[in-house]
């Protein structure tokens, strides 16, 4: 009879974890491209002693019922987790896994990819080329911002806001954060003044979100913030998507309230081709590969192999959801 815990991981996922797993578990691995459908993904759960999820599932109430009282432990993927009912998972009991820290340097350098893309227009610049424009060296071509001495607004000064922070230092950039939970002495060791959310928006020449979404974070940068931003400003965003009201930020974008946008996070994952953000030329959008390094990747995958197997012997997680 096979003693080993039954467990299911949502997709394949490098093998620094699955190894781990496969050694430790009876482990089922969804084989396809694309997450499994919520109403398979139920039907996969039953019965189940872990499951290691990523961000592309809702994992909720109805779900871990599904599966039923034996699950012990939910680990993700990520560190993000607005995908996962915690409550619901608090009331039954079961401890969710996430994967904080490991991907904090490889979203920060996509941040900084995405800050110098849009000060500098690259994308545009490369479209310009492949688009047959170029004739000649333009005195007045494709002109974009300064960074040095340019006002950075760093929304959530977290893990990833401070390493943003102090990669922007070498840049020369002023920055400011907002950011409830920080205190003004761990601000200032990377170089930032804490200021409240409509100062950080009317003051920043580039505004960069690295905030959690939940509930009430939802459509933070919506049409009111937008107006606040500077008409030149270009706004970041490499944290969740449902941060910012895409349609608002259209109409600043076309009204020429704010000059740009670099998102590595959109609502919903993916956008439809129609969505007019992609019709944009002041517009960068990629698909949320901001921890898509192969080392981060590692990394991820080991520390939710190690959560998900701790869950199941029945020991604290060593990066649980609080
Ligand atoms: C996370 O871990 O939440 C990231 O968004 C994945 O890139």
């Amino acid at each position: 009879m096979n003693s080993k815990p039954k467990v299911f991981v949502t997709r394949l996922i490098p093998d620094a974890g699955l190894d781990k797993i496969k050694v430790a578990c009876d482990a089922e691995v969804w084989p396809e491209d694309l997450s499994p459908f919520y109403e398979t993904l139920v039907e996969k759960v039953r019965g189940l002693d872990g499951l290691l999820c990523l961000l592309t599932e809702r994992i909720d109430g109805a779900l871990m019922d599904a599966a039923g009282s034996q699950l012990k432990v939910i680990s993700q993927m990520a560190v993000g987790y607005d995908n996962i009912d915690i409550p619901a998972a608090k009331e039954r009991g079961i401890p969710v896994g996430n994967t904080p820290g490991v991907l904090t340097d490889a979203t920060a350098d996509l941040t900084m990819a995405l800050l110098l893309a849009g000060a500098r227009r690259i994308i545009e610049g490369v479209n310009y080329i492949k688009d047959g424009k170029w004739q000649t060296w333009e005195p007045m071509g494709l002109l974009g911002a300064d960074l040095r001495d340019a006002t950075l607004g760093i929304i959530g000064l977290g893990r990833i806001g401070k390493a943003v922070a102090e990669r922007c230092a070498g840049f020369k950039l002023r920055i400011l954060a907002h950011s409830p939970s920080a205190t003004q002495e761990e601000a200032a060791k990377v170089g930032v003044t804490l200021v409240d959310l409509d100062e950080l928006l009317r003051e920043s020449d580039f505004v960069s979100i690295h905030a959690p979404l939940n509930d009430s974070m939802r459509y933070l940068i919506d049409r009111d913030a937008l107006a606040l931003m500077k008409p030149g400003a270009i706004l970041i965003n490499t944290a969740r998507g449902g941060l910012v009201d895409q349609t608002a930020l259209y109409d600043a974008l076309t009204s020429g309230e704010v000059s740009g946008a670099a998102l590595d996070v959109t609502d919903p994952e993916p956008l439809p081709l129609g969505e007019p953000l992609l019709t944009l030329p002041n517009v960068i959008i990629l698909p949320h590969i901001g921890s898509a390094s192969r080392r981060t990747r590692d990394l991820m995958a080991s520390m939710a192999a190690d959560n998900l197997l701790a869950g199941l012997r029945g020991e604290p997680l060593p990066n649980a959801v609080k």
